[in-house]
Formats: C-alpha cells, structure tokens, sequence
C-alpha cells in the first residue's frame, strides 16, 4: 500500500466524534507527522468528495452515514468489509485503486473479549438492530465456536433479511422476548444516540446475562446504568470505537498504535 498523506474522518455529522482525539494522541505517540481531521461531508456530493481523496492517496474512516456507500464505491473490498457490505476504514494502494475495510467487526470483537473475560463460545446472541451495525455484530458472531444469534429489528423485514444474508446460526425473531433471554444481548438500533430512550426494558433481562450497548457516550449511556442498577455486567460502546481505530491504525500504518494513549485521550 501506499502510505497516507493525509488521514480523515468522513460522516455527517462527525464534530461529536472522538476520533480525531485518540487517533492524533497516537500519531503523535508514533512520531508519525500527520494530523486525522474530520470532514463533514454533505451527503449529496459523498462519491465527490471520496473520489477526489482518493487522487490525493488519502486513508481513512467513514461513519454514519457512509459506510454502505463507501462499500459500494471502493475498487477492491477485504473479505470482512464484503461479508458486512459496510466499510468502516479506507486506504489507496500503490496502483491507486480505493481499498475498503471493515475493523468495526475487530471491535466489537474486542469488546466481547474484555466483557465476558474469555473466547466467546457456545452462547446464544440476541441482537437488536438489523442495519450497518447489527451486520457487523453478526460478522463477529459467526467466527466464535458454537454460538447463535437471534435478531429482533422495529422493522420485522430487514431482520429476516440481514438473517437470511449469514445463514442458519442466524435467525430472525418477532419476540423481543427471546433476545432478552440470551447469554449475551447487543444493542445494535440508534436509540439512545440522541436521547436516553432504553432499546428494550432492562427489566426483561436476566441478571446472569451481559450486555453490549454499541452507543457510547460521555459517562456511558443510560441504558448501561439501567442494566448496572440491576446488578448485569454491561458496557457501552466506546471500547469498540477505540479498538476499530486502533486496528484502522494498523492497516494504515502496519504497525500498533499505543492503545493506552489513545485511552488516556478520550478519558481527558
Ligand atoms: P447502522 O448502520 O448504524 O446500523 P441503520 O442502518 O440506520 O444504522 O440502522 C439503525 C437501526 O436502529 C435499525 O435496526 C433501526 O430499525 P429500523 O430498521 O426499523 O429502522 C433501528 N432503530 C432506529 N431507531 C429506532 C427506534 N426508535 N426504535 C427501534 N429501533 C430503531
């Protein structure tokens, strides 16, 4: 690949976004003399904007709500990013062609890891949410030995569909009620994003059971202090966003950045 010049963040809209904090910490940190800046690009001229970094040898990441249509314009996908059909990292390679990859999936990956403190396995996954970030999750599900997923989405349909897409570990269902019964429940919708509206009552889920909430906030989310309250292990998002920058780091610069400075700059 080619090394980048310039490193940027594309979505709309990005100024919340705590990317280019942990991400400059840990350039800086590697001695690397480039700055991550985030764009907010207007929707309609998305393609534009991309197709003109892409002359200039930019990498980068993309957020809401361009990970699809980052999927759609790339030259060539990783295997993960086309399992998704989202692309969350992008880099141009020595011949110029627009590279697109997904290390969502590596973070939530993560995520799982430090909650449930081993190698998930044999568990059964309920998953709210079918869009971008439900994908992602099921991408994840779908490496660890002997685990199923349950979808429940507000719209039945695109459940069925994202279920469909990977196969028989994962199955659409009607019944919040069964997702609430999993080993290992994930917020996977928009709510509580913009508000503190829960995605689905803590009452409903057992005490044994944790929970992933792939929102993240300043002081976590209400949902995860719900679910605190009643005694289950839970956390935010907010490990996934930093693990998905790190291993970003990783495809861009292929070495690790230091994953403690990039901690300490979003805890400042
Ligand atoms: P992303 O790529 O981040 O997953 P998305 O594709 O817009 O974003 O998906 C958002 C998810 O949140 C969807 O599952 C959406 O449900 P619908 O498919 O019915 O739209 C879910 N969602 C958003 N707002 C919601 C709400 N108020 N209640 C329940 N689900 C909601």
């Amino acid at each position: 690949m080619r090394e980048p010049g310039r490193l940027v963040l594309l979505g709309h809209p990005v100024s919340q976004s705590l990317s280019p904090r942990f991400q400059n910490a840990a350039l800086i940190d590697a001695g690397l003399p480039l700055r991550y800046e985030a764009i907010d690009v207007e929707p309609s001229r998305f393609e534009a904007v991309l197709g003109d970094l892409r002359a200039e040898g930019v990498a980068g990441n993309v957020t809401v709500p361009f990970k699809e249509r980052t999927h759609d314009a790339c030259d060539r996908l990783t295997l993960l990013a086309e399992r998704v059909g989202a692309v969350n990292v992008f880099w141009v390679d020595a011949d110029g062609q627009l590279i697109g990859d997904n290390s969502d999936v590596g973070g939530f990956d993560a995520t799982a890891r430090t909650l449930l403190g081993d190698i998930p396995r044999d568990l059964s996954v309920g998953v709210l949410g079918a869009g971008g970030a439900a994908a992602g999750v099921l991408a994840a599900v779908e490496q660890w030995p002997g685990c199923v997923a349950h979808v429940y989405n507000r719209t039945p349909e695109r459940a069925r569909q994202l279920a469909e897409r990977f196969g028989t570990f994962a199955q659409p269902v009607d019944d919040i009620g069964v997702v609430a019964g999993a080993d290992l429940v994930v917020n996977a919708t928009s709510v509580g994003l913009r508000d503190d509206a829960l995605p689905i009552d803590p009452a409903l889920i057992p005490r044994g059971a944790r929970v992933i909430d792939l929102v993240y906030k300043r002081g976590e989310t209400r949902f995860v202090h719900a679910l605190r309250a009643r005694g289950i292990r839970a956390c935010d998002g907010l490990e996934m966003l930093i693990e998905q920058g790190a291993l970003a780091f990783e495809r861009w610069f292929g070495i690790a950045p230091n994953r403690a400075v990039m901690w300490e700059a979003v805890r400042r």
